[in-house]
């Protein structure tokens, strides 16, 4: 087996956005591509030599292609061991817990979460830290420098490894290591929560159903749900991993997991229901005859987490990023624990997760999760969930009622305007900005505007400063407005709109979502010109 050096050019474009680098399968199953964006990701990293990496992806198209690229370079740069998902699978909460029970100097993720996948759909590749996390903006952007400056990269010339069963193989002078994909994370929700009183609770009839979406999840919630919990075979649906999600749109949201919420609005309604995405990262939950927000979500996972065994010492800290319900800062002041706000996407919380700052962190798009590992985590808050409702005895309805009328309501929904022509959508981004300083003290849609600025965010850890991440303009009477554009799609540009309404009132606790939030969505309108600058009546999406 030989080491080659294959001469290559920097690829524009190789930027990792908010969660790695995605973009259309096709272009990176283009020549040079991904072995470009790896060298850059090695090299930026200080080399290979010596070093232990995982690796793994949500089995969407290419992933088996891609990982097998990934293993010859890495044969190539000298490690000592790559620790593979079997079939190079590895959700990616399942990668994060990998890489930091075994210490290793990192890891690849393969994934577009949830993006649909498919030769015509989208990829991505992540690194993340020893720490388990994504990496950091800082060594991201040393990541896109490398991409800038590679004239050349290594790889062995070899044939595929064989990834199909558990055990170790050699590669050149590497050892492949496959493991299980859902053992050990198995064994770290078991440590984490009560599992004895979940199963006691499906036993007496209590009637969950997880939707995986064909995508990565279906394995571990198969084990753990059916397997450890007892719950009836076929309570997890849409369980089997396909290359393309069965053509669907693996995002556990109202709208792409629509047959869910149909099931839990319908007459055989299960007490419990939720969804995962593509990589297993992200959670949807319902209850009968109820969609819970992910903002509330988070807040009542941390309200009640001291019911979990994992978590029966309190919490250190909570997180949210900047998009998200203050519902969660509410509980944070009732518990006297502090509540971070960070930019968004997940990498912001690795730090404070790390200082133990925080123990629970979310973000208002289906992302929950704890410092058990250092990504977000759907099953781990589905088991959140279904340990707090066992430990109360209560179901999700009875749990949001008495939550909303302890904390407050904080009604929310996003408005996401999809494929905009990024300068249309860079255009009206700062227009807005520049009207900012005068903003303040006039009027929206009738309500006086209290405030207006842009996000940014000195990391109270390293120091770190992050710019621009958010328009957000408070209005009085608790209404919250924020614009900003998507650092993860791949087509064009996308425009995300948050509105929240706060309401303490006992009597307003409710009411129709849509209909509290209205006035807002107007006065979004009003103050950004959203229809005259791209063009757009109404969202695309609404969660
Ligand atoms: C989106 C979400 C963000 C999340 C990220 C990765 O990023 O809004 O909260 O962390 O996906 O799952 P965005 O496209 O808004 O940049
Ligand atoms: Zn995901």
């Amino acid at each position: 087996m030989s080491v080659l050096t294959i001469e290559t050019a920097p690829i524009e474009g190789q930027k990792p956005g908010t969660s790695g680098l995605r973009k259309k399968t096709r272009e990176f199953m283009g020549r040079h591509y991904l072995e470009n964006f790896v060298a850059a990701i090695f090299a930026a990293t200080g080399g290979l030599a010596g070093k232990t990496l995982v690796l793994g992806g949500d089995g969407r198209y290419f992933n088996d292609r891609a990982a097998q690229v990934i293993l010859r370079m890495a044969a190539a740069e000298g490690a000592r061991r790559v620790i593979v998902g079997q079939g190079a699978i590895l959700s990616t909460p399942a990668a994060s817990n990998l890489i930091r029970q075994r210490r290793t100097d990192g890891g690849i993720i393969l994934s577009a979460s949830h993006n649909p996948g498919g030769p015509d759909a989208d990829f991505g590749v992540k690194f993340n830290t020893p720490n388990g996390g994504p990496a950091p903006e800082e060594v991201t952007n040393r990541i896109h420098a490398e991409t800038l400056r590679l004239s050349s990269y290594r790889i062995l010339e070899a044939q595929d490894v064989d990834l199909s069963r558990p055990g170790i193989s050699r590669l050149g002078g590497m050892e492949v290591e496959v493991v299980d994909p859902v053992a050990d994370y198995r064994a770290l929700m078991e440590r984490l929560f009560d599992f004895p009183a979940i199963a006691a609770m499906i036993a007496r009839g209590f009637r969950l159903r997880f939707d995986a979406m064909h995508a990565v999840t279906g394995p571990y919630a198969r084990a753990i749900l059916e397997g450890a919990l007892g719950a009836p075979e076929g309570s997890v649906v849409n369980a089997t991993p396909l290359p393309d999600f069965g053509g669907g749109h693996p995002d556990p949201n109202p709208v792409w997991a629509r047959p869910l919420v149909d099931l839990v609005m319908g007459p055989d309604a299960p007490d419990f229901a939720a969804a995962s995405d593509g990589d297993g990262d992200r959670n949807m939950i319902l209850g009968r005859g109820l969609y819970v927000t992910p903002s509330d979500s988070l807040a009542v996972l941390a309200a009640n987490a001291r019911l979990a065994p994992g978590y029966a010492g309190g919490l250190k800290g909570v997180a949210r990023s900047m998009p998200t319900s203050a519902a969660v800062d509410r509980v944070a002041a009732a518990l006297g624990i502090p509540c971070h706000e960070t930019p968004t996407g997940w990498k912001f919380f690795g730090n404070l997760l790390d200082a133990g700052l925080a123990t629970i962190c979310g973000e208002e798009s289906f992302g929950t999760g704890s410092d058990h590992v250092r990504e977000k985590d759907g099953l781990w808050a589905v088991l959140m969930w279904l340990n707090i409702l066992a430990a109360r005895g209560e179901g999700v309805a009875a749990v949001m009622a008495g939550h909303w009328r302890r904390f407050g309501r904080n009604y929310y929904a996003r408005h996401d305007y999809e494929a905009l022509d990024p300068a249309r959508a860079g255009a009206m981004m700062a227009a807005l900005r520049d009207r900012l300083p005068q903003l303040a003290g006039g009027e929206a849609a009738g309500r006086r505007i209290e405030a207006a600025d842009e996000f940014a965010y000195t990391d109270p850890v390293d120091g770190a400063r992050s710019e621009g991440q958010g328009i957000r303009i408070r209005l009085e009477g608790g209404g919250r407005i924020v614009l900003r554009l998507s650092g993860t799609g791949t087509e064009g540009a996308t425009l995300r709109v948050y509105l929240e309404q706060a309401e303490a009132r006992p009597d307003r606790l409710d009411l129709d979502p849509a209909a509290v939030l209205a006035p807002l969505a107007a006065a979004a309108e009003a103050l950004a010109g959203i229809r005259a600058h791209t063009g757009r009546a109404a969202p695309d999406v609404t969660t």
